[in-house]
């Protein structure tokens, strides 16, 4: 399968501090992979790396083939990256029916709303007892359905998934693994950071291993189980 983005020996950093070091990896197309790596490992820096966020110092990014280095977020989102939980934005003083309805008419014309917020709901079945609530007044949890909710609706080529489960009750966590894997199925590529490793681990086909901003392992996810637990001893599953 052809790789979706590709992160050509790439460093990056915060004004003189470098936090990525000539790191390469590769999501193939329609695939999920796990970033993994422990705290300060440079995980999020390369989710905003390959989404536009953060700028290169050296290396190249492509994304489907094309040379897209040094280019600001908002043109790789018309590609299709999109990145979470950045991309959690919901309209706070919109209802979350109106939120979804915002997203859908504009996704997929007025023909295809109804269909798409029964599915929105058939998957959240939380966000449909909260259709008429203000969606700023949702929890933490509630407010990150609703952006995979519209995520669903309108799915990208590539979804950066960074931390999106963070301070989730467990109950919530496994619905938003659940829906990451519709998402998958529905055909969009994963590059997942997550601390539930074992979650990550069993939704990604690939994973990536860094350290200090270098790339220590990049195989197949199957593989790293014993590893992963070794290096993050006690993180969470
Ligand atoms: N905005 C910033 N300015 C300066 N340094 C930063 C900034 N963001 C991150 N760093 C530094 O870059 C390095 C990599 O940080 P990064 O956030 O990518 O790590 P991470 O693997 O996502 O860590 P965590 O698991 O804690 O989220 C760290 O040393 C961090 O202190
Ligand atoms: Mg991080």
């Amino acid at each position: 399968m052809s790789a979706l983005l590709e992160l050509d020996g790439v460093s990056a950093g915060y004004g003189p501090f470098r936090a990525l070091f000539d790191v390469s990896l590769t999501v193939p197309d329609g695939t999920a992979v796990a970033l993994l790596g422990s705290n300060g490992s440079g995980k999020s820096t390369v989710a905003r790396v390959a989404t536009g966020l953060v700028p290169v110092s050296r290396g190249r990014i492509r994304f489907d083939g094309r040379d897209v280095t040094g280019w600001p977020a908002w043109r790789l989102a018309r590609l299709g990256v999109a990145h979470a939980p950045e991309g959690r934005s919901v309209f706070a003083s919109l209802t979350v029916e109106e939120n979804l309805l915002l997203t859908f008419r504009a996704a997929l014309g007025r023909g295809g709303v109804p269909d798409a917020l029964a599915r929105a709901y058939a998957a959240f079945p939380r966000l449909g007892e909260r259709r008429k609530q203000s969606a700023g007044t949702l929890s933490g949890g509630e407010q990150r359905m609703l952006s995979l909710a519209k995520v669903l609706a309108n799915p990208p080529r590539l979804l950066v998934v960074d931390e999106l489960s963070l301070g989730l009750a467990p109950v919530v966590v496994d619905e938003v693994f659940r829906t990451l894997q519709l998402v998958r199925d529905n055909g969009t590529a994963l590059l997942v950071v997550d601390q539930h490793v074992g979650r990550a681990l069993a939704l990604a086909d690939h994973v990536v291993l860094l350290s200090k901003g270098q790339v220590v392992h990049h195989g197949p996810a199957g593989e790293l189980g014993d590893l992963a637990e070794k290096l993050m001893p006690g993180a969470p599953v």
